[in-house]
Parts: structure tokens; sequence; C-alpha cells
């Protein structure tokens, strides 16, 4: 991976490009060495400035501090000299042991014992308007002295008391230098070794994340990441992607089931259709070849209807037709026209109730709706479209046997057929009203079995109007992959 200072030119596949002209940076690929490199240079450039700043203040106040004790020394040397009380061989105060009085023609008068008494330290000899003055003199040795001179008197031949001490080593080396330098490299190594080691350990549960998802495959949803103590940014990734793996293994496991109840439901008429087709073949004579044909061709119907549904519902999880306004009281009265009935169908619609949504699948769900009413109904089938507070309300009511309590919510599962219902219309596949709630669901509305005096009565209920983001989803909610059931009870595909 290389980074450049202007930009980092990619590819669209999000590959580092190349780009003429910039000088490609390496960059380290971890995080953890990217922080790292980060504090270590950040830290680096802090700690300079500071080091500098702190050498030049140590050596303005060493150098201050020396020439402070030579003026010191000089002035009491001048009191001293104006009234005559220098002792010969002048004593000397550590670290100013340098003390020479000068007269006016640079021949040493008096001077301490460290200072030659005959060679003046420096030709130092301050103005009479600027009695005090300061020169660092270095000799042909290199060794440096700090010298204060102070005149003794504006007269032109007074004389100059001259008092000096060695320069510090802090001012005549570089130690000093070293040292901050090597402070500088030890605290930028702490701060280094310090971001590594705090980024590792900030970054561990993420390495037990990943080395957890990459063990997660299709066959094993069963595996969670581990989540970190805390309630951090990172305990709540783990917690999410936990969800979402849980999430992602139910929804395997009903597609699963889906699969094997699916395969149920086509099996068995379709061993149906071999036992009989092979009864035919093997005994001739005592087979009416017309009642095969018929048998067979019912289990046909079967067998297609159960294709044509799950067509349905397969087309329902893909289908983003884009919805439109509907009157549903009209669309209700139009299908109800063209819907061929046995027994009477009675219709009170109220026009004018306008949802939006799409109107082949809402056309699927009354359809289904009237053809199960049909099928169960003695003498007739109500059928009502009105409003209710912001919704529209369609009831599909027949006075047929209705639906037991404890059926009302089991036959809005896939393949779930009762036994009444067998026996009138074999050729159903049980998967109309689970279609049907799908298609309600997705237009964010119920559909429901609800009480009524006699028979059974469905009711759909759809929100009026446009929704406030126009939105209707033609995909089917989490229900519509529940656990299917066999008409008698058991789950199918156990
Ligand atoms: N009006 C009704 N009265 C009594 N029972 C009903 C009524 N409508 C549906 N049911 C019951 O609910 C079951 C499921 O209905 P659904 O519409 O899902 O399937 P189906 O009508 O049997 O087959 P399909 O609609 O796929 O051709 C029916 O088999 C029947 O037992
Ligand atoms: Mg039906």
């Amino acid at each position: 991976m290389v980074c450049y200072l202007r930009g980092v030119p990619r590819t669209p596949n999000g590959e580092d490009g190349e780009e003429p002209g910039l000088s490609p940076l390496p960059r380290p690929r971890s995080i953890r060495a990217r922080y790292t490199v980060v504090a270590a240079v950040f830290s680096m450039v802090i700690l300079t400035l500071l080091g500098v700043t702190l050498d030049l203040t140590i050596r303005y106040k060493v150098q201050a501090d020396s020439f402070d004790q030579a003026e010191r020394v000089a002035s009491q040397w001048s009191a001293a000299a104006r009234n005559g009380i220098v002792p010969h061989r002048m004593p000397a105060y550590p670290p100013v042991d340098l003390v020479q009085i000068v007269d006016s023609h640079m021949r040493v008068v008096d001077s301490s014992k460290a200072a030659s008494d005959t060679v003046p330290l420096s030709t130092l000899r301050p103005p009479p308007d600027d009695r005090f003055q300061r020169r660092i003199e270095c000799g042909e040795d290199h060794h440096c002295v700090m010298l204060m001179a102070i005149r003794l008197t504006p007269e032109a031949d007074a004389g100059v008391v001259l008092a000096g001490l060695p320069e510090p080593s802090v001012l005549s080396t570089h130690r000093l230098e070293h040292i901050i330098a090597g402070g500088i490299l030890l605290l930028v190594s702490v701060a280094a070794w310090t971001t590594w080691a705090l980024v590792g350990r900030t970054l561990r549960p993420v390495e037990a994340i990943r080395a957890r998802i990459s063990e997660i495959t299709v066959s094993d949803l069963s595996l969670r990441v581990p989540v970190p103590p805390g309630r951090d940014e990172l305990a709540q990734l783990s917690i999410t992607a936990n969800q979402t793996l849980a999430r992602l293994e139910s929804a395997v496991r009903q597609q699963r089931e889906f699969a094997s109840t699916t395969s149920h439901e086509l099996r068995s008429p379709l061993a149906g259709l071999r036992t009989q087709l092979e009864e035919a073949l093997t005994y001739p004579d005592e087979v009416d070849p017309r009642e095969t044909i018929r048998t067979a061709l019912t289990a046909a119907d079967r067998l297609e209807a159960i294709v044509n549904d799950l067509l349905v519902l397969a087309r329902l999880r893909v289908t983003d037709a884009p919805p439109e306004p509907i009157d549903l009281g009209d669309l209700v009265s139009a299908e109800v026209k063209l819907q061929p009935h046995r027994l009477p169908m009675n219709v009170r619609a109220t026009t004018g109730l306008m949802i939006r949504g799409s109107r082949m699948q809402l056309i699927r769900v009354l359809d289904n709706l009237m053809v199960n009413a049909q099928r169960h109904a003695e003498s007739s089938v109500e059928i009502t479209v009105e409003q209710d507070g912001d919704q529209a309300v369609v009831a599909v009511a027949d006075d047929g046997p209705g639906v037991a309590p404890a059926n009302r919510e089991r036959i809005f599962e896939r393949f779930v057929r009762l036994d009444d219902s067998r026996r009138r219309d074999p050729g159903g596949s049980g998967l109309g009203l689970a279609i049907s709630r799908d298609i309600a669901r997705a237009h964010h509305g119920t559909l429901r079995v609800e009480d009524s005096p006699k028979g059974a009565r469905f009711v759909l209920r759809l929100p009026l109007g446009d929704r406030p983001d126009g939105s209707v989803h033609l995909h089917p909610a989490r229900g519509a992959l529940a656990p299917a059931r066999k008409a008698d009870g058991g789950t199918i595909g156990d």
C-alpha cells in the first residue's frame, strides 16, 4: 500500500493507482503501525521544540548567573579600590577566582592568586559613560573566560577592575544538547511504545472478531463474535454483528424450511401421479384409462397451482413496481364483476377511498379472498369497502362454516389447508392467504380473520392516501417466511 503526498490516486476497483510526478511514500498497512508512526512523529516535533526552548533557556540562565557573580565580585573590588583598601594578593570568591585591577596603561596593579600579576585578563576598558561591560574572552587553547569589567572612575586615567570565571561546561560544551536529545529520544520511544501497546490493546477485540467471522460459514451460522466488556463502539459493533448473524441464521433456517416444505408439498401429488400411472401400466385390463387420466390431471392441477403460487411468492420478493393511486371501492366492484361465482356476491363499496399500491398485487389478494369465500359459503358472500379512520377496510364475509379461533392465524402460514377445504377443492395450494398477507404487509396494511355472527370474515386494512414518504415496500414482510405447517397441524419438513 502506498500513498502520495498530494491525494491518493485510486483505480475504480479501489486499488492504489499510479500518478506520474508524485513520489510515493510507504504507508504502514496496519492501523497499529500507522498510529505508532503518527505518535512518534508528533511527539518528536513537539519534544524537539520543547528541547530547543529548554536548551536556550538553560544557556541564557547559566550565562546570566555567571556574569552576575562576576559583576558582584568586580563591584566589591571596585568599591574597595576607590576607598584604597585593596590588599595585595586580592582574595578570590570562587567560582570568580580571576580578579585584576588594571591601570590606564594596561598594567596589572593588583590581582588574585589565580590571575596573572603581569598580563591583563582582557584589553576590555569600559568608556566613562558605560562603566560596566561584559565579555567572553577565549584563549588559543579554546578555554573561555567570562569577564566583567568595571571602570573605577570616569577620569581618563582611571583603572579597571576585571573579574572573571571559567566559562561553565554547560556553555562551553554540547553536553546539555546531548542530554536533551537523549531525553527526547527516550520520550519519543516511550510515546511510540505506549501508542503501540494501547492501540494493540484496543484492537485486540477486533482481531478476535475477525478471527471468529472467518470461522463463520453458511453451513454454520450459530457462531457469534465475542463482545468486549463495556459499551464502547467495539462492543456496539459486536452486538450489532451478532444481531445481524442471528437474523441471517434465522433467514437461512427459514429458507431451508421453505425449501423442505415446498419439496414435501410437490412430492405428494407427484407420488400419487406416479402410482396411478404405474398401476395403469401394470394392470392395463383392470384400470380404467379415462379415470387414470382424470386423476393424473387433478394431480397436475395441484402441481401447477403450487408452482404458480411459488412463482408469485418468488416474484413478490423481487418486484419493485412503482406504486400507483388506486380507488379501492372501484377496484373491488370491478373484480367482483370479473370473478366467476357460483353464489351471489353482494357488494357495498364506498368509492373515492384512495390508496397507493400495486394494482396487480391487490387484485391477487381480492381474488383469493373471493375464491375462498365462494368455496366455503353456503348461500352468499358479502363484500364491503368502507373507511375506518385513516384506513380503507375491505371485508369479505361468507355464511359458510367459518374458521375456528385456533386456526385463524395458522391459515396464513404457507401450505396450511384445513381438512374441510381439501375436501371442497383438492386443487388449492394453501399458499393464497400467505401471499395475500405478504402483499397486505408490503402495502403497510393488515389481513386478518375477524369475528362474524356466521361464517368467516376476512378483513383487509390499508392506509388511506399517500404515505408521508410515498413508499410502498413491494417485497414480503418477515412473516412470509414463517415456518409452514401441515394442514393437520404438524410442521412440514421437521
Ligand atoms: N372463507 C373461508 N372459510 C373457511 N376457511 C377458509 C376460508 N378461506 C380460507 N380458509 C382456510 O384457509 C386455508 C388456506 O387458504 P388459502 O387461500 O391460503 O389456500 P387455498 O385456498 O386452500 O389454496 P389456494 O388459495 O392456494 O388455491 C384454506 O385451505 C381453508 O382451509
Ligand atoms: Mg385460497
